[in-house]
């Protein structure tokens, strides 16, 4: 489709002139590989998609600064919000946007004393309210580690936060049990407690 704008005639007004595009810096948000490309045994998807700072709406992507150039930040809403109605913040007491959201650069997140947070260090974000799960996570006990233990042997991955935790709901939904194992009703010492497991008759242990 060719969009053809008329001659403006002459002493017609221009259209009121919008501020331009802050220059902000917008480095891919870093998506680290899951394992080593050798290993052929590992499930290679990151348990969640991350979305990036941009805003998807009927097909059209938008830089967030196309509309928020013209906004004023604001902390409160006494009415549902204009856009976004389908962000659901279940984030507990963190309840919040502009905690984690840039009030003047919505490209980025917001540190405690105003400054930016680059999206591809979102874990800095997490970081800043999450203290002993982010050092849990530096020394590999949170999150997941994949490669080498050994550096010096070959590389290492680990995911991201949001690799594994939607930002807007990060508690994940609790699992239904599994129905406990059936006995076929002729096998030797079913158990009639869920304690008492005996010995398999197969297993090498049994008398
Ligand atoms: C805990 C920090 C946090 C809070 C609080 C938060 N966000 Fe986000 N938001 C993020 C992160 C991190 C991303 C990037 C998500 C990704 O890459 O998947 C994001 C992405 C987005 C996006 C772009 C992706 C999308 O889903 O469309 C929008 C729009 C957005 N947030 C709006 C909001 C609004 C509105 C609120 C308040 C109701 C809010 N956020 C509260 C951290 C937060
Ligand atoms: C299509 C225009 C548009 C785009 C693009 C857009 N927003 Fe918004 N955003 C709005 C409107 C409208 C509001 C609510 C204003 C109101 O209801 O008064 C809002 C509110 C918000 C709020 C709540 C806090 C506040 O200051 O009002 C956050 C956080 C937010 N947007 C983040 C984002 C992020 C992050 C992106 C990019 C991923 C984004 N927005 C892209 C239009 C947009
Ligand atoms: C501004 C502070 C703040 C930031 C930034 C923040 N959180 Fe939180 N987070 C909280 C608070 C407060 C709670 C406790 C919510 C409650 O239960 O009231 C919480 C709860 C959680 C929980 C749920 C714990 C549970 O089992 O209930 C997870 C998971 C989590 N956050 C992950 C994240 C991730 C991932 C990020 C980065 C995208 C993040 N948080 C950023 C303050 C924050
Ligand atoms: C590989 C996926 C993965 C990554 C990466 C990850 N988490 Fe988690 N996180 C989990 C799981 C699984 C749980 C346990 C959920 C449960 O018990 O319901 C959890 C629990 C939590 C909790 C609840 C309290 C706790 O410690 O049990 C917080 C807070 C949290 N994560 C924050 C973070 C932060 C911050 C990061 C990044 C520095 C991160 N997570 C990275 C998977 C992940």
């Amino acid at each position: 489709m060719v969009l053809c704008a008329a001659p403006l005639a002459a002493g017609e007004p221009a259209s009121p002139k919008l501020p331009p595009l802050p220059v902000v810096e917008r480095p891919a948000p870093a998506k680290p590989a899951v394992g080593l490309s050798d290993d052929r045994h590992l499930d290679k998807d990151p348990p969640r998609t991350t979305k990036g700072l941009d805003l998807v709406k009927l097909g059209w992507t938008y830089n967030c600064m196309e509309c928020h150039r013209l906004l004023e930040a604001k902390w409160h809403y006494d009415r549902p919000m204009a856009e976004h109605q389908d962000i659901r913040l279940a984030h507990g007491e963190n309840r919040f946007c502009l905690n984690c959201h840039h009030p003047t650069n919505r490209n980025a997140f917001v540190d405690y004393d105003g400054s930016v947070i680059p999206e591809k260090e979102v874990v800095r974000l997490c970081a800043k309210c999450h203290g002993p799960t982010y050092r849990d996570w530096k020394a590999g006990v949170h999150g997941r580690l994949n490669g080498h233990w050994d550096t010096a042997a070959g590389p290492r991955t680990q995911l991201r936060c949001i690799q594994c935790h939607d930002p807007h709901a990060p508690k994940f939904p609790t699992m239904k049990p599994l129905p406990p194992p059936t006995y076929p009703p002729r096998a030797a010492h079913a158990p009639t407690t869920s304690a008492g497991i005996h010995p398999t008759p197969q297993g090498g242990t049994a008398h």
